[in-house]
């Protein structure tokens, strides 16, 4: 069993990360005794682990209804928001009850916002499934659902009570969507951890995750609540874990949404992140290269897919509001240091062509 303690100044809690967690969590819920529990799910999640959920509640008393969406990003929405306000008042859940989210960042972002505004608040428990709900979105307390306009337009800041993290969910997760999840563990690795760096090389692929899921997941987890208690309303410092993210947004954007995966694009992004560190600052063309194929050890595509190079600045300069004086983007000094500079896009985007 690991444990990371997230310490913000909005909500402290706990996020506990064990192989098998799911089938002992009434180990943890029986301060939840008597009180009622929405646990929303998706479709696909919820054949594989709603029941033993369900059970583990049931045991410690608490009083579990459920409701399942359909799964993707689409049910981000508010109309799916609004449709669990039924659902909770035919639940009876009151102040001292509590909102479950079982599933990935979409499941987690929808109820934790959910959470945040019912009644102005009840408490709020995270069961992240995918590895990328597991290291970064379930950890920094942002909720959000999309709305035509954008995505995550409109959400909270709200920590929930506490994370539990079953690593043995994993193993009936695609692999592109571990893929997806590697590339965020790696941009911790390069923003802020060398020796994670070093560690994910000497995992060197896919196949060798299972047994190390507990350890990185929770060194990730660390990192980024690093991160959110030095900024825990993203104001400024948080600003590195934005590595391939401006890049990585507009890329996303421009192919479609759901083209490429998020994590997919991401990885395109930290690529050129690095090749344009190469250029203005000291990340050295060794390690540049280690990046690159870091990223590709775990199934990701680092190339820049065919699509518009106009569209593609727009959405970069979109993304982060054009600011006068170029765009800031985080670059890296080092393996495990990064660097926020400002930069044209223009210039960051020839990078990304240049390989
Ligand atoms: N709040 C934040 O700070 C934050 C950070 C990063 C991303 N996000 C958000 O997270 C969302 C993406 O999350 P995601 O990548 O987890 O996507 P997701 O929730 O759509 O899950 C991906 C797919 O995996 C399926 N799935 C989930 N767990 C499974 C399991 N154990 N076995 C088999 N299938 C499983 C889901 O049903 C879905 O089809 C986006 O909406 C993004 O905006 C939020
Ligand atoms: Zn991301």
């Amino acid at each position: 069993m690991n444990k990371v303690s997230v310490k913000a100044e909005n909500g402290s809690y706990d996020i506990l990360i064990e192989n098998g967690l799911l089938s002992r969590l009434s180990d943890y819920m029986q301060a939840y005794s008597g009180r009622r529990a929405l646990v929303v799910t998706d479709d696909n999640v919820a054949p594989l682990y709603l029941d033993t959920v369900l059970r583990q509640l049931s045991q410690v008393g608490v009083g579990v209804f459920y409701s399942v969406i359909p799964a993707g990003e689409t049910s981000k929405s508010v109309e799916t928001l609004t449709s669990l306000f039924p659902e909770l008042t035919r639940a009876g859940v009151r102040r001292g009850d509590l909102i479950v989210a079982l599933g990935g960042g979409v499941v987690g972002d929808l109820a934790g916002f959910l959470a945040s505004i019912w009644l102005r608040g009840v408490d709020f428990i995270q069961i992240p499934t995918t590895l990328l709900s597991q290291v970064d979105s379930s950890v920094g307390g942002k909720t959000a659902v999309d709305i035509p306009e954008g995505k995550n337009l409109v959400g909270s800041f709200y920590q929930p009570k506490a994370v539990f993290i079953d690593t043995a969910v994993l193993r009936t997760l695609p692999l592109r969507e571990i893929s997806a999840g590697m590339a965020e563990i790696i941009k911790y690795g390069c923003i802020f951890d060398a020796q994670l760096f070093e560690y994910l090389e000497k995992i060197g692929s896919p196949d060798a995750l299972t047994d190390n899921f507990e350890r990185i997941i929770a060194r990730s987890c660390e990192i980024k609540a690093d991160y959110v208690l030095r900024d825990p309303y993203d104001r400024g410092e948080r600003m590195e874990l934005n590595l391939g993210h401006t890049l990585g947004h507009a890329v996303e954007t421009v192919m479609g949404f759901g083209v490429l995966l998020h994590g997919e694009a991401v990885a395109i992004g930290i690529s050129a992140a690095a090749r344009w560190s190469e250029r203005i600052l000291s990340l050295s063309a060794e390690d540049a290269k280690r990046i690159d194929a870091l990223l590709t050890a775990f199934g990701l595509d680092i190339s820049l897919p065919e699509c518009d190079k106009g569209a593609l600045l727009s959405a970069m300069c979109l993304d982060k509001k054009a600011e006068t004086g170029g765009i800031r983007f985080v670059l890296l000094e080092r393996i495990g240091k990064a660097r926020v500079v400002r930069l044209e896009p223009e210039e960051m985007l020839e990078a990304a062509y240049e390989r």
